[in-house]
């Protein structure tokens, strides 16, 4: 039996720092792994400087930064200087946990003279941490997250969460997959539901605005409708495919996320589509999270500490 800190956490667990806005966070994953909180100070100067003060003594300690990347920027720079930081300080490891990881969509040059930013934000953060933890990235067209990050991983995936909510809260679903990218992955959330699924076509004309078309749905009548999405960033996605669901004369559809990012009025838009509902996990803190995947992020931290391979 691992002893005990004066604290009252496992001696051999990881202290958990929060960055700044991530305290649930921390709290969640501090007592899934019976850990103790640390401290860093973090404010910014009057000239928009980020100042970072480690408090919590972590020589020889595994830590954890815990941050979910949605706004990415304002955490950047907090990040990279806590980690420095606390490896400074003595630090053993230090795992971020990063439930949703952002940067990870402009996965390729679409158009000449852009910067694949996904390739660049994973060096970055691969100089200053020795693993990450995250929820399912947004892996289209990398195969696996060891092609952005040098530094080992661990990615929980939502599926099985996504399934058993579903399967519990909604009577004769239907899954819907609002496009391609969508397509393999809302089909392992069926099949896990036991529920049939459709996927969608979406072009995107713009930051704020897509095109959705469903496939005849004819088969389903009868089925209440989920759309389920990995990322809700402008909730565009979504709403453009309840819209598509209504008008085909479905009742009002279950919209299901992973990452609430919600950017500006999101939320709002989609409440007002028409959605019954909208449900996303935890990963990123937001009053629609009902569906827990932290519990298997911390097992996954403690998976990643006890063989970083
Ligand atoms: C696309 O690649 C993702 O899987 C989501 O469909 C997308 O991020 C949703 O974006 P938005 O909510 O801005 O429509």
């Amino acid at each position: 039996m691992a002893g005990q800190t004066p604290t009252g956490g496992r001696a051999d667990a990881p202290l958990v720092f929060p960055l700044p806005g991530q305290e649930a966070l921390a709290d969640a994953l501090a007592q899934a792994l019976a850990a103790d909180r640390g401290e860093l100070l973090v404010r910014s100067f009057p000239d928009g400087e980020s100042y970072v003060r480690v408090l919590s003594p972590c020589s020889g300690r595994d830590v954890v930064l815990a941050a979910s990347l949605s706004p990415p920027n304002p955490l950047v720079m907090p990040l990279v200087f806590g980690a420095r930081g606390l490896r400074e300080l003595g630090a053993r490891r230090i795992v971020l946990v990063a439930p949703y990881l952002a940067y990870m969509r402009q996965d390729t040059r679409f158009q000449d003279g852009e910067v694949v930013t996904s390739a660049v934000f994973g060096d970055l953060l691969s100089g200053f941490v020795d693993g990450l933890v995250t929820v399912d990235p947004h892996l289209h067209r990398y195969r696996s997250l060891d092609q952005v990050y040098r530094v080992p991983s661990r990615v929980v995936h939502a599926a099985p969460a996504l399934a058993r909510w579903i399967a519990g809260n909604v009577e004769s679903p239907l899954l819907v997959g609002p496009d391609s990218e969508s397509g393999q992955w809302v089909s392992d959330v069926a099949r896990r539901a036991s529920a049939p699924h459709v996927v969608a076509t979406k072009r995107r004309l713009g930051d704020r605005e897509v095109e959705v078309d469903v496939p005849p749905l004819d088969a389903w009548h009868g089925r209440q409708p989920v759309v389920v999405d990995d990322i809700v960033s402008t909730g565009r996605t979504m709403v453009r495919t309840v819209r598509r669901l209504l008008e085909a004369g479905y009742p009002a559809p279950v919209c299901v996320g992973v990452h609430a990012v919600f950017a500006g009025d999101a939320f709002t838009a989609l409440q007002r589509s028409g959605a019954a509902e909208v449900v996303t996990t935890n990963t990123i803190h937001h009053p629609s999270n009902r569906i827990d995947v932290l519990a298997d992020v911390a097992a996954s931290v403690t998976a990643l500490l006890a063989d970083p391979a």
